[in-house]
C-alpha cells in the first residue's frame, strides 16, 4: 500500500518537522511505503535528501491563509497525489507515540475518509460546538445540528476521497472569500460541514491527544499527541504563526474542568 502524507511547515512550523517524521516512520502505518509531501517556504528542511521526502515549494501565505488555503495547496500536488491508495494530512505539531495501524483506514461504507474528534469539543453539547453560525457561509451549520466537531489537524482517506473532499472544501471557501467570509475556525468549519453532510470515521480523541491533557479515559491509550505551541521551546502561537517575533510563548497554565458521561475531566487550555 501507498501512502502520501501531506504536511504543510512554512515560516517557523519547520520546528517540528524533525520529530514528526522520525514519530511516522516509526508508528505510522509502518509496514507501507509512505512519501512525505512537505509543503514549506525554507530553503533546506531535514531529512530532504532521504528518497521518501518531497519538499515542495510553498510560500507563506499569512494567517490565515496558510491554514484556510491547505485544501488548495493539496490540490496543487493533485496529479502525483491520485496515484496513491491514501492520503494523510497531518498538522505540523503531531507527534506519533505508539503505533497507529490499519484501525485508521475508513472503509468505503464510512465514505472513504478518517478525521478525529476536537478534544476541546468533549462533553459539550452540540449547539456549544465551534461550528460557523453565520447562514450566509458554505461553512453554516444551524444550532441544533451536527453530532461530533472534528479538529482540522488529522485528514484522512482514500486518494479518490482525499481529493474529492478538498475540491468540495476548496470550492466552499472560494464561495466564502468571494462573499468577505472567513470562517470562524477557517479550514476547520467546513471539514465539519463535509462531516455533517457525508459519511465519514470518526476517531476518538486519542488520536489528538493535547500535549499536558488529562482526560482519564484516554491518557493510556496515546497514540498521537498535539505538541503544546504556547510552549516558550517552540516559540508560542503568535511567534509560529509569524504575527510577532517575540519567542516569548507563555505556557498556558488554566485547565477546563468538566464532567464527561460521569468521568471528571480536565484539558490544559
Ligand atoms: C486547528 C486545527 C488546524 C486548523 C486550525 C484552523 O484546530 O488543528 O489544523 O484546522 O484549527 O484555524
Amino acid at each position: 500500500m501507498n501512502i502520501a502524507v501531506l504536511y504543510i511547515a512554512t515560516g517557523r512550523y519547520t520546528v517540528f518537522w524533525r520529530d514528526f517524521y522520525l514519530s511516522a516512520e516509526q508508528f505510522f502505518l509502518s509496514d507501507n511505503k509512505k512519501d512525505y509531501y512537505v509543503f514549506t517556504d525554507n530553503n533546506q528542511i531535514d531529512f530532504e535528501k532521504n528518497p521518501n521526502v518531497k519538499k515542495i515549494n510553498q510560500q507563506k501565505l499569512g494567517w490565515p491563509y496558510d491554514t484556510m488555503m491547505r485544501f488548495d495547496i493539496f490540490l496543487g500536488q493533485e496529479d502525483s497525489l491520485k496515484e496513491y491508495d491514501y492520503i494523510f494530512f497531518f498538522n505540523a505539531n503531531l507527534l506519533f507515540v505508539a503505533p497507529v495501524g490499519a484501525e485508521i483506514l475508513p472503509t468505503a461504507d464510512k465514505g472513504g475518509i478518517v478525521t478525529c474528534k476536537h478534544p476541546a469539543s468533549y462533553g459539550k453539547a452540540i449547539d456549544r460546538f465551534a461550528y460557523e453560525r453565520n447562514p450566509l457561509s458554505s461553512s453554516y451549520i444551524p444550532f441544533g445540528s451536527g453530532h461530533y466537531y472534528v479538529q482540522g489537524a488529522l485528514i484522512g482517506g482514500t486518494a479518490s476521497a482525499f481529493l474529492n473532499l478538498c475540491r468540495w472544501c476548496s470550492n466552499g471557501i472560494h464561495k466564502d472569500m468571494e462573499h468577505g467570509i472567513i470562517p470562524i475556525w477557517h479550514d476547520e468549519s467546513i471539514l465539519n460541514k463535509y462531516i455533517l453532510e457525508k459519511d465519514s470515521l470518526i476517531l476518538e480523541c486519542n488520536y489528538l491527544y493535547p500535549e499536558g491533557a488529562d482526560i482519564p479515559q484516554f491518557k493510556k491509550q496515546k497514540k498521537i499527541i498535539i505538541r503544546d505551541k504556547s510552549d516558550p521551546k517552540y516559540g508560542g502561537h503568535d511567534y509560529l504563526r509569524g504575527i510577532s517575533d517575540n519567542k516569548g510563548g507563555k505556557r498556558i497554565k488554566r485547565r477546563r474542568k468538566f464532567n464527561f458521561l460521569g468521568i471528571k475531566v480536565s484539558i490544559k487550555i
